[in-house]
């Protein structure tokens, strides 16, 4: 054949692409009875078809279109796709065990090597998760209370916040500071100075971690991890920071292992050197020095990041919205006062401000897409067969946005959380944390700091904006694994 002529040219091209798409087609008879998928293009899949900006965006209007469950194919692995509160309670809660796995897309791959609780499987997560959550628990230890610990670090951020001296400016980095304080007290056993050098260098590693993981950057090395290895872009960055972090990490633990009194347990570091110690003998044990570094890398990350963005949305929202920031004031006069602190206990008596919390973190909808989950066998899910080891993305953000649940899911409404008395309202459909056996390890940790660090704030100053509060967009600035705000100043005026 000449391929020099056009028609011959036309005619491979056209022969190449068939190829391709017999390729992929032949490939997915061994995916089971995938649940409908939208049209897809060869070696991209549905690439083309998602918002790289806001990807959950793209999922609800497929959601519209294809029902409750999907596929869509990224590349050649597909995506089991699960959405709306009832599919979501199914998947995540009645069928738990199911998609119960994490899915190491590459990135997390390549950070983790499947170490630590967050990106662990099967025996090594069932351990560690069981261990991390008891700890966690024990680090009330009976000595100072996690309680405790918040309440400190928030009389710390007031302080910080106290010598700006009512001039304008960006709160953000003072509220990141406060709350990795109280994971770096879990986990290592000590807080930081707000200037210290080392605490610095790790502030700035954890946000450029989550800067970097809202950008379509990520999504891109997701597909094409081989190649993106040797290009430049912001999973380089990620990598860099994350490279950084371990070797602090690494420090910690072995300062631990030198100062290490085995009847004296001073943190999470200690009570894994000893869990390590007493498991020495048994083969099968996962208390190992990877998954020592790993897990104390996710929880220092996930601790810092999660509570810290929702406290920056919580003050954009309540400068934005005055009468709701004075509501809680009032209620904060009325069960508080201004002499003593709050405490846990005082949130069972503020409904007003539950519900405002409750619903800051239905709002901003922080991690809308969860994070990847993995079927953990072949699971018969509503008539479909979704083979072990597919993706599955349970969408959060459908639950927590549900016209179905919601009176007005797109709007900021405290009352969706009251009832017509002014009680708290639970809500099955408040997702923000996930739900079921891999729901979210520190979501008490993170209530009990939202809550003290919030009403500790508003105790203290009234939060105010230089600029026109119509002016303030609380619509995100920045859409990945998590939703980031937009940027501003403000004044903190004390009371
Ligand atoms: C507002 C704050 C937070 C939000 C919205 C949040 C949300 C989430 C979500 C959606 C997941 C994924 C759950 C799933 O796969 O179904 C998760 C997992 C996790 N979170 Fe949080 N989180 C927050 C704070 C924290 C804090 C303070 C800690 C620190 C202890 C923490 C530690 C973890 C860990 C270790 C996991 C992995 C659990 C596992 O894979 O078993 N999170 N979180």
């Amino acid at each position: 054949m000449d391929s020099s002529n056009p028609g011959t040219t036309v005619l491979l091209a056209l022969l190449s692409v068939l190829l391709i798409v017999w390729f992929f087609r032949s490939k997915r008879p061994q995916y089971g009875r995938l649940p409908p998928a939208p049209p897809a293009l060869p070696i991209v899949g549905n690439m083309f078809q998602m918002n790289i900006k806001a990807p959950h965006k793209s999922l609800i209007k497929l959601n519209k279109q294809y029902g409750p469950v999907f596929t869509l194919w990224f590349g050649s692995t597909p995506v089991v796709v699960l959405c709306g509160f009832a599919t979501l309670k199914e998947g995540l809660i009645e069928r738990g065990y199911d998609f119960s796995g994490r899915y190491l897309v590459p990135i997390l791959q390549k950070i983790s090597a499947g170490y630590g609780i967050g990106f662990s499987n099967g025996e090594r997560w069932k351990q560690l998760r069981r261990f991390s959550l008891s700890t966690l628990k024990n680090f009330g230890m009976g000595k100072r209370s996690i309680e405790e610990r918040i309440q400190e670090e928030a009389q710390f951020l007031v302080t910080a916040i106290r010598n700006k001296q009512e001039i304008p400016f960006n709160p953000d980095f003072l509220m990141r500071c406060a709350v990795s304080n109280n994971i770096c007290s879990i986990v290592f056993g000590e807080r930081f100075e707000y200037e210290d050098e080392r605490f610095l260098t790790l502030m700035e590693r954890a946000e450029g971690i989550s800067r970097a993981l809202s950008k379509p950057g990520v999504q891109i090395y997701n597909n094409f991890p081989k190649i993106m290895d040797f290009l430049p872009g912001p999973h380089q960055k990620i990598f860099q920071n994350i490279a950084g972090l371990k070797t602090f990490v690494n420090q910690m633990i072995q300062s631990h292992r030198d100062s290490l009194r085995k009847d004296f347990p001073r943190d999470y570091i200690d009570s894994f050197l000893n869990k390590m110690d007493e498991e020495k003998h048994n083969p099968n044990s996962e208390f190992t020095d990877e998954n020592l570094l790993m897990s104390v890398v996710n929880l220092f990350l996930a601790g810092t990041e999660t509570t810290s963005t929702t406290l920056q949305w919580a003050i954009q929202i309540l400068v934005k919205y005055p009468h709701i920031q004075e509501r809680i004031y009032q209620e904060i006069c009325e069960v508080i006062g201004s002499c003593r602190r709050p405490s846990i206990e005082d949130r069972a008596k503020m409904p007003y401000t539950d519900a405002v919390i409750h619903e800051i973190q239905r709002y901003i909808d922080l991690v809308p897409m969860n994070l990847p989950r993995m079927a953990t066998k072949d699971v018969e899910f509503r008539g479909y067969l979704i083979p072990k080891g597919t993706l599955v993305i349970t969408l959060l953000s459908s639950a927590l946005k549900a016209t179905s649940h919601w009176e007005t899911p797109e709007s900021f409404n405290p009352n969706h959380f009251l009832d017509e008395n002014g009680c708290f309202k639970k809500s099955e459909s408040f997702m923000a944390f996930s739900a079921g056996k891999r729901m979210c390890l520190g979501a008490s940790l993170a209530r009990m700091e939202l809550f003290l660090f919030l009403t500790t704030l508003l105790q203290n100053f009234v939060f105010n904006s230089v600029i026109d509060q119509k002016d303030i967009d609380i619509s995100p600035a920045a859409s990945g694994i998590v939703v980031i705000p937009h940027v501003y100043e403000f004044c903190a005026i004390s009371r």
